[in-house]
């Protein structure tokens, strides 16, 4: 197995795909979309744009739909719920189809969702995301990080070197064999350096202080819990992710 960080969507090649490509949001969507599959969610159908995510909607009945709206961090007008994860309850979400478009995270998804696998994974699902690559063993691997509007995020590259210490460990492997980018080795290395205070982490990254500012101590606590969920989505098809 060889794998490959790419800190966000943008830096990902044009013109090849992996065998699994590990979307990686973890404040927030990435971590929400676990939460929502968790809870007893039917799917969640991600969106980069939000006028297809309220046209798709539209056509659900709407008694099963749920439409997650974010942008900059904020709840969108005109949609049942924003993109936090403490919202996807199982009185919430259970029986339903979430709807979700997020400033960088589904825009990730839709990158890659041609590639042959794509998983989504979080500080909260990494055990999950490891099991499926130490079971299914893809020869190429891609964690792509959502970063924001094209730039680097810290929490996205972490999370990567969590997965990748992980299966090094499990593999009895080394970092060099399984990294095919320099990327890897720094994510390693940052995941390292940061795993026993992710939350601190949190609370410097950009990001983690945009959400801060709208009220979001909660959802950081949230997002920096480390295999709490068992659950993996997985794209059943293009932007459709159900429970593995
Ligand atoms: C994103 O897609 O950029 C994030 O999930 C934003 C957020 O925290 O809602």
């Amino acid at each position: 197995m060889k794998v490959f960080v790419y800190h966000t969507p943008e830096l990902t090649p044009e013109n090849s795909l992996p065998d699994c490509a590990v979307v990686i949001d973890v404040l927030r969507a990435t971590t929400t979309i676990a939460t929502a599959l968790n809870a007893g969610a039917e799917a969640v159908q991600a969106f980069s744009n939000l006028n297809q995510l309220m046209e798709a909607a539209e056509a659900w009945l709407p008694e099963k739909r749920l439409r997650a709206g974010e942008r900059g961090g904020a709840k969108v007008e005109g949609c049942d719920l924003g993109n936090s994860p403490l919202d996807c309850t199982p009185e919430l979400v259970g029986g339903k189809r979430l709807f979700i478009s997020t400033t960088n995270g589904t825009r990730a998804l839709q990158r890659v969702e041609k590639a042959a696998t794509v998983i989504a994974a979080a500080m909260v699902n990494r055990q999950a995301a490891v099991n499926y690559l130490l079971t299914t063993q893809p020869e190429t691997v891609w964690f792509v990080g959502s970063g924001w509007e094209g730039s680097y995020s810290l929490e996205d590259t972490a999370c990567a070197g969590a997965i990748a210490v992980s299966l090094i460990q499990q593999f009895k492997s080394s970092a060099a064999t399984i990294a095919g980018n320099d990327e890897v080795i720094a994510a390693i290395a940052l995941y390292s350096q940061w795993q026993d205070k992710l939350l601190e982490m949190f609370h410097h990254s950009s990001h983690g202080q945009r959400l801060l500012r709208l009220g979001g101590d909660e959802d950081l606590k949230y997002c920096a819990t480390t295999d709490m969920l068992e659950v993996l989505p997985i794209q059943k098809e293009p932007g459709v992710l159900i429970k593995y």
